[in-house]
Formats: structure tokens, sequence, C-alpha cells
């Protein structure tokens, strides 16, 4: 299985306001929504699952995987985990090619830290904005990329590199 690295950013660097709110268009949303459908997965932290579900945006044809410390009860078609590694180990053992990872970013800090990423895909909003939350706290050691491809769906650019080990 692989797993897969999925943000959006602005061109400053920020995948979120500093008060959690994301202003990407509703053509990103969707773009974001169908990488996930063609996953089947998705893997969030418990803070970005909340505000998915404030937003309505979470798709009950794919699994959602929450890593919470919290040991919550599953339903409809999400689950939760107590760590990242069970959250990979769970994606694997259904079957899928694809562990699709959504952030935010203390998930993203974390399986970048430990190597369990080995793609990363970014699609880079047109905007930039004052203070935000970065893709990764800074803890995270010197990660060296391949480029693989770029994308251009009007004035947004997905960038897809794999993570060199
Ligand atoms: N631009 C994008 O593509 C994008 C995508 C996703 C999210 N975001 C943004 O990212 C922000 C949220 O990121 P965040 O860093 O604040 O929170 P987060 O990573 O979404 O969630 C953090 C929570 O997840 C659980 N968690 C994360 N790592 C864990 C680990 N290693 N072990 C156990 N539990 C773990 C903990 O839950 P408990 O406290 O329940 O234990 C932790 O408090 C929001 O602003 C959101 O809008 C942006």
């Amino acid at each position: 299985m692989k797993t897969i690295l999925m943000m959006v950013m602005t061109v400053n660097g920020f995948i979120a306001r500093l008060n959690d709110e994301v202003p990407w268009s509703p053509e990103e949303f969707k773009r974001c929504a169908e990488f996930a459908r063609e996953a089947g997965n998705i893997i969030v932290g418990r803070k970005t699952y909340q505000i998915m579900k404030e937003t309505d945006d979470i798709d009950d044809e794919i699994l959602t995987i929450v890593i919470s410390r919290d040991v919550l009860e599953p339903h409809g078609n999400t689950v939760y985990v107590t760590s990242p590694t069970h959250a990979l180990a769970y994606a694997k053992d259904k079957g899928f090619a694809t562990a699709n990872i959504g952030g935010g970013t203390a998930l993203v800090t974390d399986l970048l830290t430990r190597g369990l990423i080995d793609e990363i895909v970014l699609d880079i909003e047109p905007i930039l904005f004052d203070r935000g939350l970065p893709l990764a706290q800074v803890s995270i050691p010197d990660i060296h990329l391949e480029h693989l491809s770029t994308q251009q769906f009007g004035d947004t650019v997905r960038l897809r590199y794999e993570v060199k080990k």
C-alpha cells in the first residue's frame, strides 16, 4: 500500500488561516473530494475531522479514519483509531492500494517525521494571506523529494512528489 499525502496550500505555504478557515475555491474542494474518492479513504486528525463535519464535507461513500487519543465508537463509514500507524494498518487490512492522508499539521508532522509518507500531492491555490498554519511543524527532519508531475487546473497547480527514502 502506498501512503499519499494530499494537501491544499497557499503560494506562501499555509494550509489554513490561524482561525482554521480555508479560503479555497469550490472547484478545489471538489478536486480534493475526487482525489479521496479515487483512493476510497481519507485519514485525518481529530481536529480536521471536526472541521469537515462542521462544513458538511464527510463523504459517506468512502472510509474515513480519524486519529484521536480518545477511543470513540465507529459510525457510518467513519472509524476511530488511536495512532497514525493504526490508521495505516487499518487501511492496509481493508485492502486499499492507497492510504490517502488528508491532514492536518499535527498528523502530517508525525507521519513525515517517521518516514511514513511515500508521495506528496500539493494543490497550490492562487492566494497568499498573512499568518497561517504550516504543512508541518518545524521539528521535521530534512526530507528530499523527486518531482513526479505537474498539473494545472485554471489558476491552481498540482505538484506531485515522491519522497526519497
Ligand atoms: N489545506 C489542507 O489541505 C488542509 C487539510 C486538512 C486540514 N487542514 C487544516 O489543518 C488544521 C488542523 O490541523 P491540526 O494540526 O490543528 O490538527 P489535526 O492534525 O487535524 O488533528 C490533531 C488531533 O488529531 C489527533 N492526532 C494527531 N496526530 C496524532 C498522533 N500522532 N497520535 C495520536 N493522535 C493524533 C489528536 O486528537 P485528540 O486530541 O483527539 O487526541 C490531535 O489533537 C485546520 O486548520 C484545518 O483546516 C488543512
